[in-house]
């Protein structure tokens, strides 16, 4: 009987999380999850209302939860940073996920942005590790407002830190039978990614089955949009996951269609779109809510229900092969209408 926390959060959050809600009460009810659902306000309203981010006697009450299901936060009228260092990040480091499950999967050929790869090519995972390096918040400013003023932003990456996100990794890619690739910027961040790399090197003789390569963030990119098809498994630090999953979110057909997990096997996890608020389409019910519904069907698959996730999966991939679109994606249905698409495909099933 898991109990999901359900943060729908700000702009868009709110949009797609009904829409992931809607898919998870049908498959709840069509195959006796006994899903129990608790919806909590954090985001912009909550901030600006009462000054709260997210009160030590909730993060108490979200302890006692399976899983959080999180729709995204960050708001124009509150200054960059405080929602997102507040609340996601807070909760991300608060529950120690340590590993962002980023899966990079094109579902239809007609939506590769790349001439001549399509679903075969495009299909791999980005593990990102989820609580260290850039995002610490270890620095601060000197002489602020002043021309010498000088900032500093740590990169921290500690031995336990890298080597449970690279263990994993290997662990992923061991189960997938699929090659393994580092990717970081060893050759100028010469402490905090030569750890990595020293790291990788040891593990690797513990894995001597899976294949593995190596490739600098820059040059990644390049093999990304050139050849996809060369990736199963890459992992790489907290920052850099969060540069190349956008562009993998591309790479797949679009923000809208790009889920993730934050996942600490040992604690509370947490499932989201990969995609913001996005204020430019908030409120307008355009949304794609694809994302949402895939950041659903990972948290059922983390639940133990892989084959409920490969079903909305594939419900997904049917409703897109019958054009029953949003705009993003070309088409003209609502948030909502994509929502009831998708249940009347898995209705058939
Ligand atoms: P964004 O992902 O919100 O939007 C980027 C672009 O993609 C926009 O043009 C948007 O309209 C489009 N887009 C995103 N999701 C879409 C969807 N489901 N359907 C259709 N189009 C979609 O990124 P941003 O504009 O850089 O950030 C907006 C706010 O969201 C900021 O406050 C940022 O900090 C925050 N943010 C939050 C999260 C999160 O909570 N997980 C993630 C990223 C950004
Ligand atoms: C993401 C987002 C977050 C991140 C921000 C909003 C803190 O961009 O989940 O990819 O950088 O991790
Ligand atoms: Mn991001």
């Amino acid at each position: 009987m898991p109990s999901i926390a359900v943060l729908p959060g700000d702009g868009i959050g709110k949009e797609v999380i009904n829409e992931g809600l809607k898919i998870l009460n049908f498959m709840g009810e069509k195959y006796n999850l006994n899903l129990k659902f608790e919806e909590f306000e954090v985001g912009a309203e909550r901030y600006l209302k009462s000054g709260e981010l997210i009160p030590d006697s909730l993060l108490k009450q979200l302890e006692t939860f399976d899983a959080i299901y999180l729709g995204a936060v960050g708001d124009p009228r509150v200054p960059s940073g405080i929602l997102e260092h507040g609340i996601l990040l807070k909760l991300r480091f608060h529950f120690d996920q340590y590993v962002n499950l980023r899966p990079i999967k094109l579902l239809n050929d007609r939506f590769s942005p790349l001439k001549k790869k399509g679903v075969n090519e495009i299909n791999f995972t980005v593990i990102r590790e989820n609580t260290e390096g850039l995002y610490a918040g270890i620095g601060g400013i000197l002489k602020k407002d002043t021309q010498d003023e000088v900032a500093i932003q740590e990169m921290i990456s500690t031995r336990k830190g890298v080597e449970r996100i690279i263990r994993y990794a290997f662990e992923y890619a061991k189960n997938l039978k699929g090659k393994l690739t580092l990717c970081d910027k060893s050759n100028v961040l010469t402490y905090s990614h030569g750890l990595w790399l020293r790291v990788f090197e040891e593990l690797k003789k513990e894995y001597p089955e899976v294949q593995t390569d190596h490739y600098y963030v820059d040059a990644i990119t390049m093999k990304m949009v050139r050849n996809p098809e060369i990736f199963d498994v890459i992992v790489t630090c907290n920052m850099f996951g969060d540069i190349i999953t956008d562009l993998g979110a591309e790479l797949q057909g679009g923000m809208g269609l790009a889920a993730s997990g934050n996942i600490n096997p040992n604690s509370v996890s947490m499932f989201e779109p990969v995609h913001g608020s996005a204020p430019d389409i908030a409120g307008k019910g355009i949304a794609n809510p694809i994302a949402a519904i895939l950041a659903a069907a990972m948290m059922l698959e983390y639940f133990g229900r892989k084959d409920l996730a490969e079903k909305i999966e594939d419900g997904i991939t049917i409703s897109i092969q019958e054009n029953l679109l949003s705009q993003d994606m070309g088409g003209n249905l609502s948030t909502s209408e994509v929502g009831d698409e998708i249940v009347k495909i898995l209705k058939r099933g």
